[in-house]
């Protein structure tokens, strides 16, 4: 077992370059899930991925469209096994892991910000940087090159059975997935699922991944007059929709960051004791925080919770963006007849989306301002998830990232969402291990995305340790 994967991770160090190289090739693919001119460059970063799977020797490589009468946007699916594992020598079947990343990106807008262009990865410092460089495309390519490392070395064999499924909708909800896991789970049997698409919590401090938080995202249209109108002709009579929105906005939560909204904490779970005094423990300067990864004057939030407490374990709501009314250079003077404001919340265990978006509906009705008629729309939702840690393939996870980092594995939790994470706990059935290379300052979503390539290298290392140790 130990030479399986010695030969594996040799194999992976003398080909480190090369795939490097293959994952610049895929970030060149502007696979942006939410634009709908960049349908096409989705698709094409699908049959990217696919090819490669089939190329190491995968089986069973498809697409599987997602898209539907319902949502004609939908982007495909890339599915590939490998179900030909030995058993153990008592006889049991070789554990089935079922390896998930996503292959669609987030816009890369401002891009006036990038020192590199978004779609061109350049090396800088040991970085890799990219849109998508490490959200997810390249801790994805990581679990392809860990497969490819250990079949090049195994004769064509693999030490555990393996299903992968790749997506590209992660960045606007993940629905069609989800829709593939409720009607067609039997397809994606396994005994656990390996996700690499969160962060370490420092460098050089393996990390697991045990809870995300849910989101519900949403728009408010507040619609006034019946065109744009004069606002000095007007102005005094009709009504603004964007004051309105203000007014609403400003209603939803005071000004320590507590939402207003009657109920919405009603199901909050408050994290065991024995998870608080590990966050303690964790290596966390609130100061430097601030002033290296923030970079505001002063940080938010609710008093009386710790930075940690705030963005892995308590809801939170953000406004995205308003779009509307006159953006352009100088000034117009106009009364816009409709404004839009795009605002989404972050949701803890034991929070449901259903109930978290009908409280909030419900408020937004309530406060509507004079004149103004509102129209609260979901655009997606996912569900927190806090996952357990007490079985054997969390065991893997930390011994075989103890023998690349020489450390013990910390667990966190993480203040982003992976929607489809809590389905497969919930439709599948099984544990999932969140093994994550990333780090706190790779600028994920933001300008300047990037992976930092020692960790790409050490994260394949781990996942070549991780299959051995569960097939040994
Ligand atoms: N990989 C992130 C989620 C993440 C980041 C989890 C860091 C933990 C630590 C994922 O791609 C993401 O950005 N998800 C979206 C989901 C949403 C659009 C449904 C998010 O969190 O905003
Ligand atoms: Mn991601
Ligand atoms: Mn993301």
């Amino acid at each position: 077992m130990a030479d399986q994967a010695k030969a594996a991770v040799e194999f992976a160090q003398k080909n480190g370059e090369r795939f490097v190289e293959e994952l610049k090739a895929l970030l060149r693919i502007p696979s942006i899930s939410t634009l709908p001119e960049h349908a096409g460059d989705v698709r094409r970063a699908a049959e990217f991925v696919a090819a490669e799977l089939k190329r190491i020797g995968m089986e069973h490589v498809r697409l599987i469209e997602t898209a539907t009468a319902e949502r004609p946007g939908g982007h495909p699916l890339v599915y590939a096994d490998w179900l030909n594992g030995a058993p153990a020598a008592d006889g049991k079947p070789a554990p089935t892991v079922l390896c998930y990343g996503h292959y669609d990106v987030q816009p890369p807008d401002p891009l006036d910000e990038w020192k590199s262009p978004p779609f061109e990865p350049a090396e800088r410092e040991g970085n890799l940087y990219a849109r998508g460089a490490v959200d997810d495309k390249g801790q994805m390519w990581m679990h392809v090159k860990a497969l490819e490392a250990l079949m090049e070395t195994g004769g064509g064999k693999l030490p555990v059975n393996v299903r992968v499924i790749v997506e590209g909708e992660e960045e606007v909800g993940g629905e069609g997935i989800a829709d593939f896991v409720r009607e067609h789970g039997d397809q994606l049997r396994a005994d656990v699922a390996l996700v690499s698409d969160t962060e370490m919590f420092a460098a050089d401090l393996p990390t697991l991944c045990v809870g995300l938080r849910g989101m519900i995202y949403t728009e408010i249209e507040a619609r006034g007059a019946r065109t744009d109108l004069h606002s000095g002709m007007y102005g005094g009579a009709a009504p603004n929709p964007f004051v309105a929105l203000a007014q609403v906005i400003a209603k939803l939560k005071d000004a320590d960051g507590k939402i207003l909204i009657p109920g919405f904490y009603d199901k909050v779970q408050k994290p065991s004791d024995a998870e608080l005094t590990a966050w303690k423990a964790l290596p966390f300067d609130e100061e430097h925080y601030r002033e290296t990864e923030v970079g505001s004057i002063a940080l938010t939030g609710e008093p009386g919770y710790s930075v940690l407490e705030r963005t892995w374990a308590r809801p939170t709501l953000d406004v995205h963006g308003m779009p509307g009314g006159f953006t352009g250079a100088g000034a117009k003077t106009v009364i816009p007849a409709r404004a839009v404001a795009k605002v989404s919340m972050r949701l803890v265990p034991d929070m449901t989306p259903a109930e978290s978006f009908a409280q909030y509906r419900a408020y937004v009705e309530s406060i509507c301002p004079k004149g103004i008629v509102l129209e609260v729309r979901l655009i997606h939702s996912g569900d927190a998830i806090v996952v357990s840690t007490d079985n054997r393939y969390i065991q893997a996870a930390t011994g075989a990232m103890h023998e690349v980092f020489g450390k013990e594995t910390v667990f966190v939790r993480g203040g982003g969402s992976i929607p489809i994470v809590g389905d497969f706990e919930r439709e599948l059935k099984i544990p999932t291990v969140m093994m994550g290379f990333g780090l706190p300052d790779d600028n994920l979503h933001a300008p300047n995305e990037k992976f930092h390539l020692a960790n790409f290298h050490r994260g394949i290392e781990s996942i070549v340790r991780f299959f051995v140790r569960l097939g040994g």
